[in-house]
């Protein structure tokens, strides 16, 4: 399906009374299951966006041709670079977070079944004469996380699946892995940072706390070997449904790990930019990738946050004084914040001024004539909202593009947002705003 006329009527409405045309994406793409589409759901990921979107933009002749380029500076778990590729696209993505990275690699990847299957049984063999991890010894914060059993199959898992010599599959047993480790530790499932069950928060014989005691019983005998090969399973028959539908020649490229810079892509020479940005300390992508990221190897953690745009740490002495964005709207607010909290002034601002730079690595990267699709809500920052899509309007329209259309969707669910924070959380609204680069 085409959906160019759907949005030529979309067009027409906006520009009558130029105000966000009301769209709800997943009714109006609703013939494609996305739950089970491909490699989706391969591994979780925090705020991942809904297929629907990119689905919608490129099945559509009004915003791409043939073999179009497609990029997305804030890929995350790859939701668009994969649907340009089942759309026959060539796309290429950029994120901070390796974790990110690998889901993304994995779901873009084209992968031999048979060789998958036939690594499984070996991986099967090889776990049963492990002996190297017998005296794994951990640390504290392990033992805080996972039942000792539980450490040392993980590290006999890890210990085997590093054996395998070519990257691409290696990479492919690393992810089952990762997506194991969650649900193998103690962290509240319901939460996206890692946060311990606690049964005693909730009432004697509530739903919330029969469930959390049944899974820290559950933890004490389970088999993560076990969880292990039934992920793999799952994860190699969702390479196989893509398989069917994918076209082999499209490709899914990571290009680098800061949307700030995008030096691999050369000046004007990307079709279509579609993203979901970060926003500023509302998602905590690093922490509620710790545990996975820890068990993958990534122990310095803080230096990996420090890519992050809107990221939380910051010394002291950095947030002391004010600092001006230029973009008016949100100086005024920024002076009511750092007012109230210097350091939640300070996370804002230095957002948007990093913001500004990756849209103008974007806009560079861009072709003329071409659109630029955010997916933004707004956010509340100490309790004041937060107009994020209204401030990187403001952005992309400085660097030399015209807005041409808005739709807003009520999105109902959105991943797993960071509700527990009160100074940072995000409006459930989605704005698509469509620029066009001008000529
Ligand atoms: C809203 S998420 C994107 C989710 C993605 N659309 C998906 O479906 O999974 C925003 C992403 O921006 C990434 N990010 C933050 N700072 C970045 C930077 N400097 N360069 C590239 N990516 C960055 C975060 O790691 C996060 O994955």
């Amino acid at each position: 399906m085409d959906y160019k006329e759907n949005f030529e009527e979309i067009l027409i409405e906006y520009n009558l009374e130029k105000k966000p045309v009301s769209v709800d994406f997943k009714k109006l793409v609703d013939s494609v299951k996305f739950t089970e589409r491909a490699t989706h759901s391969i591994h979780t990921y925090t705020a991942k966006l809904i297929p629907n979107i990119p689905y919608y933009f490129f099945n559509n002749s009004f915003f791409v041709s043939d073999r179009a380029k497609v990029l997305d500076p804030f890929c995350g778990s790859g939701t668009v670079l994969l649907e340009a590729k089942l759309a026959g696209l060539n796309s290429f993505g950029s994120d901070a977070n390796p974790l990110a990275r690998l889901i993304t690699r994995v779901k873009c990847n084209n992968y031999d079944i048979s060789k998958l299957e036939n690594i499984k049984n070996r991986l099967k063999k090889d776990l049963g004469n492990v002996t190297s991890v017998h005296n794994f010894i951990g640390n504290k914060s392990f033992d805080f996380w996972f039942e000792k059993h539980i450490q040392v199959q993980l590290a006999s898992i890890k210990e085997v699946v590093s054996n395998i010599k070519e990257v691409k599959y290696q990479e492919f047993y690393l992810l089952c892995f990762s997506n194991c480790v969650r649900k193998v530790s103690k962290a509240d499932s319901r939460i996206s940072v890692p946060v311990k069950l606690n049964p005693d928060r909730y009432a004697d014989g509530s739903k919330l706390k029969i469930s959390s005691l049944k899974k820290l019983d559950e933890l004490k005998s389970i088999s993560v070997f076990d969880k292990f090969f039934e992920i793999v399973d799952q994860n190699i028959k969702r390479v196989e449904n893509k398989s069917f539908i994918s076209n082999y020649r499209q490709v899914g490229k990571l290009v680098s790990e800061d949307s700030r810079n995008l030096t691999p892509l050369r000046d004007n020479s990307i079709d279509l930019i579609l993203t979901s940005p970060p926003y500023a300390g509302a998602q905590k992508y690093i922490r509620a990738s710790s545990l996975n990221l820890y068990w993958l190897g990534y122990n310095s953690l803080g230096e990996l946050d420090k890519l992050n745009i809107g990221r939380e740490n910051y010394k002291k002495d950095e947030y002391k004084a004010l600092k001006k964005t230029d973009i008016k709207s949100a100086d005024y607010l920024l002076q009511k914040i750092f007012d109230k909290n210097p350091l939640r002034a300070y996370i804002a601002a230095n957002y948007i001024l990093e913001m500004a730079e990756a849209f103008k690595e974007s806009a560079r990267v861009l072709k003329k004539n071409k659109y630029l699709v955010l997916v933004a809500s707004n956010n509340v920052v100490c309790n004041y909202e937060f107009r994020t899509q209204e401030y990187l309007k403001e952005i992309i329209l400085k660097l030399g593009f015209t807005l041409e259309c808005e739709m807003v969707d009520d999105i109902k669910s959105y991943g797993l947002m960071t509700k527990r924070n009160k100074t940072a959380s995000i409006i459930s609204s989605e704005h698509i705003l469509i620029f066009k680069k001008n000529g």
